[in-house]
């Protein structure tokens, strides 16, 4: 067996260390996404169906995101941990709708609805008949990466575009939009256009988000509705 094909515990520190300077650091960050890390380990422990949570965990807590009560969309939500960990936060009284191309790995709790559909074909005005405004949109929304750097970042910030175009249709004046998109060539130019509809913006890489990935999250507190950008 050639070293590339060996499992990586089975060659020695020194031999990944030159890979690792031989290839640029991409040996590195393909060896990241191999093993269960600390989070993926921790998330198992917790019953959660993948590590994304600690992100958002991470971010409710110190942006304080998810109250009692409230009514939250979650854009490509599959497995389901974003979900999970939402639903435990609104309680009984509030409610978290999924939307994801793939079905969730796990059963709805109550205060769960889950639609299996593309949000580009999916319209704002038929999650408005049936679930009316809500009071935060979440999306982690991110392409199949396809190992092309320039092409996986504007299939992600055409799903972060298409995410901001529902929240500017779905959300009540007021309401918070957290969303994924991986940092590129458009990305300042993406979270221009989140400033344009929130009163205040920032930017955030939760502990969780692995420093090899491009992903980073976007923040916009305090909806202002602009009518004529009501395009979803
Ligand atoms: C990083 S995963 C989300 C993980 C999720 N937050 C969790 O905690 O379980 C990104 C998801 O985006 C979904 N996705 C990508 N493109 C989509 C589209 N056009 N419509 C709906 N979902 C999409 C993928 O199917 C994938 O499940």
């Amino acid at each position: 067996m050639g070293v590339g094909k060996r499992p990586n515990h089975l060659i020695s520190p020194a031999v990944l260390v030159i890979m690792a300077w031989q290839q640029g650091g991409k040996f590195l960050a393909r060896a990241d996404y191999t093993k269960p890390d600390f989070y993926a380990r921790k998330a198992k422990e917790r019953g959660f169906a993948a590590r994304s949570v600690f992100k958002l965990e991470e971010l409710d807590r110190k942006e304080k995101l998810l109250r009692r009560g409230a009514r939250v969309l979650d854009l490509g939500a599959a497995p389901g941990s974003w979900m999970q960990y939402a639903a435990g936060q609104v309680g009984d009284k509030g409610l978290v709708v999924g939307v994801d191309l793939k079905e969730l790995s796990r059963p709805l709790q109550p205060n769960e609805r889950f639609l299996q559909a593309d949000v580009f074909e999916l319209s704002g005005e038929e999650l408005l008949s049936r679930f009316g405004v809500f009071d935060l949109v979440q999306s982690d929304l991110a392409p199949a990466t396809m190992g092309d750097k320039a092409t996986d970042h504007f299939r992600s910030i055409a799903l972060a575009e298409r995410a901001l175009a529902l929240a500017r249709r779905l959300l009540r004046p007021g309401g918070h939009f957290l969303v994924k998109a991986f940092q590129g060539a458009d990305f300042d130019a993406f979270a221009r256009s989140v400033r344009g509809s929130f009163r205040t913006v920032k930017l955030k890489k939760p502990k969780g988000s692995r420093a090899t990935s491009p992903e980073m999250y976007i923040l916009g507190r305090e909806f202002q509705r602009i009518e004529e950008e009501d395009d979803a």
